[in-house]
């Protein structure tokens, strides 16, 4: 039986590559390691808790020594690497945090990683889940493929951007078997309401305003996070060690027609006279360094390994709307408490 860590299994992407690996993998032994910060959340796993190959430990990825001995008691046969600080607007306000986790927790296991495996890294893995935000902004043509130059904006990008160098680093300098993955924007269920779509969702339901940053013209590329999800699965166990594949959709949108969209979808979904939840968008102050535009070119991926997503964007946004409408508890416990604090303090002077 081999034993695989999942970091940040607790999170939106990390909980939905729970799932997929303990359900389709009966003969691995799944162990999500997670701190369960604000953004993790375990009642994201309640249809797996219980199943014999799943596990969950509490722990935080700074922490050196913790990570040394878990790795040293378990030995790990492959590492599928999520846990991070994810949220662009929290690494304006807070970068430091996102140098801890981001950084310093990557080089940790990292290290770890090599310190066990040392002299036999047969069979053995160390993938990476990155962003596109690494190659920083487009401007209207174009797209990111795995040869673009980094060029990262935000805190949140160049801490993600630090952790892939040193991922490749220590296949390059030790030989630790490592592969990095860097998708677009993902959407779907169990995604923490401060990111666009669930943020918007709630929003629009609880009839409050809609902060669009700036004029509401840049442009993210979407992808169902179901389809992330399978694409880590595949490149976990058929992508080349040293590689680096791009995941995404071929689904650009700007985020005015995006949320325009949303809000004709829950009129109709809410029994809302046409046009009425349109009337909720309010322009705000932009984001400080707002990249424009994301776009990922996902041929290397389709082409090598047979990749594609297996939903299109019209069905995967009626799908989320309904989860989030469906799943009222959820959502109500995720903003209650700090929730409020952070909202009010992340959109006070915009
Ligand atoms: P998320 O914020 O929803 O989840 C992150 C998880 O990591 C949480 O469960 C949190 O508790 C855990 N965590 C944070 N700090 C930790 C620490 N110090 N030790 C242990 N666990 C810790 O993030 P997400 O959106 O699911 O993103 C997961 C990964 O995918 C991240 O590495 C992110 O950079 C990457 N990614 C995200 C997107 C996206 O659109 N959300 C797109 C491309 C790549
Ligand atoms: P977000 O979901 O934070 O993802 P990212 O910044 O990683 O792309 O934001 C998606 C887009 O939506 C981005 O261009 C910023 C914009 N945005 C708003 O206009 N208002 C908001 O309240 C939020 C959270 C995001």
């Amino acid at each position: 039986m081999k034993t695989i860590l999942i970091t940040g299994g607790a999170g939106f992407i990390g909980s939905h590559v729970v799932r997929l690996f303990v359900n389709k993998y009966p003969e691995y032994k799944i162990v999500n390691l997670d701190k369960l910060t604000y953004a993790g959340n375990l009642n994201n796993l309640k249809d797996v808790e219980n199943k014999p190959n799943y596990e969950f430990v509490k722990g935080d990825i700074v922490d050196e020594k913790f990570i040394q001995k878990l790795f040293e008691e378990r030995k790990f046969d492959g590492v599928i690497h999520l846990a991070a600080e994810s949220h662009v607007d929290r690494s304006i306000s807070n970068p430091t945090e996102f140098v801890f986790t981001n950084v310093i927790g990557t080089v940790n296991l990292l290290n770890a990683a090599k310190f066990v495996w040392k002299d036999n890294f047969d069979g053995k893995r160390f993938y990476h889940i990155s962003t596109d935000e690494v190659y920083g902004s487009l401007g209207n043509e174009g797209m990111f493929t795995e040869e673009t130059a980094y060029d990262p904006h935000s805190p949140y990008s160049a801490s993600k951007a630090s952790s892939d160098h040193f991922v490749r680093a220590y296949l390059d300098t030790f030989g630790v078997p490592t592969l990095i993955s860097n998708c677009s924007n993902n959407y779907g269920s169990f995604q923490f309401p401060e990111k666009l779509i669930p943020l918007f969702i709630h929003n629009i339901k609880n009839n409050k305003p809609l902060p669009v940053y700036g004029k509401g013209e840049n442009v993210r590329d979407w992808l169902w996070v179901v389809d992330h999800a399978r694409a880590i699965d595949t490149i976990f166990h058929d992508g080349k060690v040293g590689e680096t594949y791009n995941i995404g959709g071929f689904n650009e949108w700007t985020n005015i027609a995006l949320i325009k969209t949303m809000c004709q979808k829950m009129d109709a979904k809410l029994g809302r006279k046409k046009g009425e939840s349109e009337k909720l968008i309010t322009y705000v102050k932009d984001r400080a360094g707002h990249d424009l535009r994301y776009a990922i070119d996902a041929t290397k991926i389709k082409k090598e390994l047979g990749w594609e997503p297996s939903l299109q964007f019209e069905e995967g946004i009626e799908k989320t709307i309904d989860w989030y409408l469906e799943n009222e508890e959820w959502l109500n416990n995720v903003t209650s408490g700090d929730y409020q604090k952070y909202y009010e303090e992340q959109y006070k002077e915009r």
